[in-house]
């Protein structure tokens, strides 16, 4: 079996998940609604269970009833009976968060008892999972990423983790290289890196896993596909939203750690790797390590050359970031947050020498879409005039697909006029499915023990060490980023990062 499927013969296990920050945003946005949709594909065994964890003080029957209010408008009309058996899955314990992580962080010991234990939570979730040890039992921290190392350590110390036990890890995963490093020495002082599944939401998207396809299922692309032939990549991941409710955590992230440490540099791997040689589970993850170690540093005087941050201001209506809803007053790491960033970056392996990847990603943008674009080189030696270049668009959102731009004449008895035309494939279209959210994917994947589609610590932490000098050298510079109006395609350095080279970015239409 492809490294790249969950077959319904690993699975359906009957698995115990239990899920940290159990009813905050991503519990009740994504992974209740994705955990829903598994078990009405059958992919949940009948006695799996969900248990949230949380500082709610909720009973089941409370827990069952916010899930009721939240998510059922996304449950269809005929399936009413199996949102209830859905339900009947669901149970709540309540933890004491703060003080736990308060306490381990500062080196403070461990009330460990069993009387304290008790107290805290764990005591009561010990009791739900006992006489379970033989099913799979999946940790879920969708909490702060403080919380991980003290969590695992009290999985462990209330004897929870068992040798069929998983813990998934949410992003971010650290605030550099050196406190991730931190959070996997304690994550994996208690779980085999086999255990780990440390996720990335874009990597269940369905394009992404198509680019697999497209790539090595297909003859005709891999050959062009290196910079003989390829002029330049660009990856886009660009939001209309803003961070309304959101500075607390957006402040100390901002775009590079939130968007690109992560999501980007996780689709300019799989667009740069070499075709896996292996089809075991590890091959593709190792390909992978190797882009990112092959990328060329971004140090110093190139880190203003080569990298550009932006802050959206207010526009047309909508607030400027420092104006956006927020619990506290703007500060210094307010102002200094980018909302927007561009990079030039480049790979440095025989395939890819001199073909520059454009990074780019910001909020408050003038559309909501993430794509990769791969701009051919035009041809040798034209015999018509008005040619442009080949582009291949692979479209993750909205309406996933993929697009390659060739040049075709206008029908015409006169002049040979040339134009760009799209052959075009719409996944929404072309197969009647429902496309899967990423999140569905990745839960599945966990369920069956499958961790290709998951980052592994090398992977993390060398995209970290990529990352780090340009954290570090923004944080330097005295200059704020550049302002933006909310709306628009991100300031003038980011056109002029491409334009310099006489390169643009692909806009729709353009
Ligand atoms: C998250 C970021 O990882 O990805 C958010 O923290 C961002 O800031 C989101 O909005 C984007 O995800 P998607 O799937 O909507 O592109």
């Amino acid at each position: 079996m492809s490294p790249l499927s969950s077959s319904p013969a690993d699975h359906p296990h009957t698995a115990d998940l239990v899920v940290f920050g159990g009813t905050g945003d991503l519990a009740m946005r994504k992974l209740i609604p994705a955990l829903y949709h598994s078990d009405r594909d059958g992919r949940l065994s009948p006695e799996s269970r969900v248990i949230a964890m949380s500082r709610g003080g909720l009973t089941d029957a409370d827990f069952r009833g916010k899930v009721d209010a939240e998510v059922r408008d996304q449950v269809p009309a005929d399936d009413q009976a199996g949102w209830q058996r859905f339900l009947g899955r669901l149970h709540h314990v309540s933890v004491d968060v703060g003080r736990d992580v308060a306490g381990r962080n500062t080196g403070g010991g461990t009330d460990g008892g069993t009387g304290g234990t008790d107290r805290r939570g764990w005591g009561a979730l010990a009791r739900l999972l006992a006489g379970h040890e033989q099913r799979d039992r999946v940790f879920y921290l969708a909490s702060p990423p403080r919380t991980f190392g003290p969590f695992c350590r009290e999985l462990d110390e209330a004897g929870l983790v068992t040798p069929r036990s998983r813990v998934v890890l949410e992003k971010p995963l650290g605030h550099d290289l050196t406190s991730a490093q931190r959070i996997n020495d304690e994550v994996g002082a208690i779980f085999d890196e086999r255990q780990i599944f440390r996720i990335d939401h874009y990597l269940g998207k369905e394009t992404v896993q198509n680019l697999l396809v497209l790539r090595f299922a297909n003859a005709f692309l891999e050959p062009i596909w290196n910079s003989l032939w390829i002029d330049h990549v660009q990856i886009t991941a660009a939001e209309t939203v803003g961070t309304p409710g959101r500075r607390g955590y957006y402040d100390h992230a901002g775009a590079l750690r939130d968007m690109v440490q992560n999501h980007l540099l996780q689709l300019l791997t799989l667009t740069a790797m070499e075709p896996p040689a292996r089809s075991d589970r590890e091959a593709v993850r190792d390909e992978k390590v190797k882009v990112l170690q092959a990328l060329r540093p971004i140090t110093g005087t190139e880190v203003e050359r080569f990298t550009v941050r932006g802050q959206y201001v207010g526009a047309d209506g909508m607030p400027g970031y420092l104006d956006e809803p927020a619990s506290t007053p703007p500060t210094e790491a307010s102002r200094r947050v980018e909302t927007f960033t561009a990079i030039r970056a480049e790979v440095k392996n025989w395939r890819w020498a001199g073909v520059p990847f454009y990074l780019r990603t910001g909020k408050r943008m003038p559309y909501r879409r993430s794509e990769i674009v791969v701009q051919f080189k035009d041809v040798p030696h034209s015999i018509y005039p008005g040619g442009a270049p080949n582009r291949l668009v692979l479209r993750l959102q909205p309406e996933e697909g993929i697009r390659l731009d060739i040049m075709a004449k206008i029908p015409g008895a006169g002049e040979v006029t040339l134009k760009p035309v799209p052959l075009s494939l719409s996944f929404g279209e072309t197969f009647s499915a429902r496309v899967p959210e990423a999140y569905e994917r990745l839960l599945t994947d966990v369920l069956a023990g499958n961790p290709t589609l998951f980052m592994r610590r090398d992977e993390v932490e060398a995209a970290w060490r990529w990352i780090d000098p340009i954290l570090h050298a923004w944080e330097s510079q005295a200059e704020l980023p550049e302002p933006y109006p909310a709306g628009t395609t991100g300031p003038a350095g980011a056109h002029e990062l491409l334009g310099r080279s006489g390169r643009a970015w692909h806009e729709e239409g353009a």
